[in-house]
């Protein structure tokens, strides 16, 4: 019990008084330092009520993350099994990772409020300011090969897409491989690393990263005209908990879904999706430029573009781009 902090005890009861002497029981401390500790907690933003003889009730907590809250929100039974909440970190990509060396379960998942050095695809940066998005990571354990890993992306892409329509009601489409955009402007980001022995895989960190509730003058100029978050196109903050608990559970039952019926219906939902899909794109890659319609995608996940020349060419990592004609 005296592993529980005061926020964890008073947000476990949230609608309830909770006496001054039970919670120094519990935290084993003095009645003063019980009183210490709610001005702290008073000072980072939260609120209570204090009534003689009945305690101590909380109304107002700051738009902040934590434990004890998303796991009441959650209807999972492996994602988000466990979480971590940091204050701030490097990138969550990193704490994961860590995790998962030292033999985090799958379903593990690191969230922070802030990211001093988030990390986007192709050795880009990622934009993370304090108490504004959803930076987070999960450690998934798929027991399959390295070169399958791709499908994994598309089909956290599709969750998260799937979770943000549900909660936010906004049309949010897929752009390949895993951009999420409305009105052609990014929203969310989607990196997955994966760690592997003799081409098996050991385990896979699919980190999220959601412009939820940033204003526009809170991006950096660069980033105003192709970035947006929730908030700008919805008008409305949107509560992260319950975004984060819906991504959860889509994740987890399409992950059912893909053991159990492999990729196909993961392609097909993607699909379905798309804003990449049948138009004229062109593509960069390490290897260069590349024209064509965005016809379909293989069973690996790679995008098939048709050249004017009719070649089929599989692209498996770069940025695409629709050319409006
Ligand atoms: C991209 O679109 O380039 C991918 C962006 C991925 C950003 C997320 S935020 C949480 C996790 N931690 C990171 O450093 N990056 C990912």
């Amino acid at each position: 019990m005296a592993n529980d902090s005061l926020l964890d005890i008073l947000l476990q009861r949230p609608d309830e008084f909770i006496s001054g002497e039970e919670i120094s029981r519990r935290l084993e401390i003095s009645r003063t330092a019980v009183w210490k500790q709610v001005n702290k907690l008073r000072n980072a933003g939260y609120e209570f009520e204090a009534v003689p003889h009945k305690g101590y009730r909380m109304i107002k907590k700051p738009d902040l993350l934590d434990t004890v809250t998303l796991m009441n929100n959650l209807n999972t039974s492996i994602m988000g099994s466990r979480i971590k909440v940091m204050k701030s970190t490097t990138s969550t990509q990193d704490q994961a990772r860590k995790m998962a060396e030292d033999g985090a379960a799958e379903g593990t998942l690191v969230i922070a409020e802030e990211q001093t050095g988030g990390k986007g695809r192709i050795g880009r940066k990622w934009f993370s300011p304090y108490g504004k998005g959803i930076w987070m990571s999960l450690i998934l354990r798929p027991q399959q090969p390295l070169q399958f890993t791709p499908q994994l992306t598309l089909l956290t892409g599709v969750a998260v897409c799937r979770a943000i329509r549900k909660i936010t009601h906004l049309d949010v489409g897929i752009k390949w491989p895993n951009d999420l955009l409305l009105n052609d402007r990014k929203v969310c980001g989607i990196l997955l690393e994966s760690a592997a022995e003799d081409e098996i895989v050991r385990y896979c960190i699919a980190g999220i990263g959601i412009s939820a509730n940033l204003d526009r003058e809170d991006f950096p100029e660069d980033l105003q005209n192709i970035a947006t978050s929730l908030k700008v196109q919805s008008g409305v903050a949107v509560d992260r908990t319950v975004l984060i608990a819906s991504i959860m559970e889509e994740l987890e039952s399409l992950y059912e879904l893909y053991r159990l019926k492999g990729f196909q219906p993961i392609a097909s939902l993607w699909e379905a999706s798309s804003v990449t899909l049948h138009h004229q794109v062109v593509v960069n890659t390490l290897q260069g430029r590349l024209e064509g319609i965005a016809r379909g995608l293989d069973p690996s996940g790679a995008l098939l573009v048709e050249t004017s020349s009719g070649e089929i060419v599989p692209v498996i990592s770069g940025d695409v781009n629709r050319i409006n004609l």
